[in-house]
């Protein structure tokens, strides 16, 4: 071999090596993008859930299936006739605050055994006062009784009948709630027979609390004795969802602010409909 191609031989050989150390960085660029893009700090949420181990999925009554706030609304306006449209908005606001004021307490059974009951029928009676109309709606007249009912006369979400049919058939189905036994009972009667919620699990005592006290989230994994691969919340909000993910099951929130919520949720849909893909049904 000459020298002038032994020269040649080598400076190609380094020009190979320069390029390979180009090609492989460039490769390892890409990758950190794309991994920065992904955001590391996230890790993904639920890795170990297997939708088909799940057994009993339960679901929030007032945040996560049905049109609470609207449905308030319209009992307040046809059973308090004059009020102005902009009253009915602020009683019910204030029944709403006056109800949520009192998540994640514990109820002295002295006090009650039903606390949701509790907690609206004495909202009610502040708000009717502070509405002056405490004498035109008795404590023990009809009109204040419907008014209590309003809680379990709500319509759902669109598109809950399709979704709770669906699941249905395949997994068994529950509401946790803060509501009472009856209240919630009832709020079902609004579904066809295709949706099939056959487990309630209430505030009612010796629970005596809302969530999110443990002892809420408690009773649902006893109730598939203890294994927490079985069981999964739907709940209505960042704080339901944030709950029970403290608590250790599996949870999700139709609440896209949910997102943001640490530990992660297993999901913060918008819309109900997005339960079809997430559990493959
Ligand atoms: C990545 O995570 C950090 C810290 O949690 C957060 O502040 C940032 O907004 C996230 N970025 C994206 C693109 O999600
Ligand atoms: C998910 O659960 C099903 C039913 O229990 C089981 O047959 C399957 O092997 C599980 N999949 C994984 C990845 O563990
Ligand atoms: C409803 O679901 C429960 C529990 O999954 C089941 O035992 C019951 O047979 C179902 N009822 C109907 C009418 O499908």
């Amino acid at each position: 071999m000459s020298r002038m191609s032994a020269c040649c031989y080598i400076v190609i050989v380094i020009l190979i090596f320069i390029f390979c150390v180009q090609c492989s960085s460039l490769y390892v660029d890409s990758q950190i993008s794309k991994i920065d893009r992904r955001n590391l700090s996230d890790p993904p949420p639920c890795p170990s859930l297997n939708v088909s181990a799940l057994r009993l999925i339960t679901f929030d009554l007032f945040g996560a299936l049905m049109l609470t706030r609207s449905s308030l609304q319209s009992h307040i306006a046809e059973l308090l006739p004059s009020l102005s449209s902009s009253d009915v908005e602020r009683f019910t606001d204030t029944w709403l605050e006056a109800y949520v004021s009192y998540f994640g307490k514990s109820f002295p059974r002295s006090q009650t055994r039903q606390p949701f009951l509790w907690v609206i029928h004495s909202s009610l009676l502040q708000i009717l006062e502070s509405f002056k109309l405490s004498t035109i709606v008795p404590e023990d007249g009809s009109t204040f009784k419907s008014l209590i009912k309003a809680w379990s006369n709500l319509q759902p979400r669109p598109g809950t009948v399709e979704v709770l049919s669906k699941l249905s058939q395949k997994y068994q189905l529950g509401l946790l709630s803060n509501g009472d036994k009856d209240t919630l009972q009832t709020a079902l009667r609004v579904f066809p027979s295709s949706v099939n919620i056959s487990s309630i699990f209430s505030s009612d005592y010796p629970i005596n609390c809302f969530k999110t006290c443990s002892a809420m989230y408690a009773q649902v994994l006893e109730a598939v004795h203890g294994d927490k691969t079985q069981v999964f919340h739907v709940a209505g909000s960042a704080y339901d969802t944030h709950g029970a993910r403290t608590f250790g099951i599996f949870s999700g929130a139709i609440d896209s602010s949910a997102k943001h919520t640490s530990p992660p949720p297993c999901f913060a849909f918008d819309d109900i409909r997005q339960l079809i893909s997430f559990f493959n049904v």
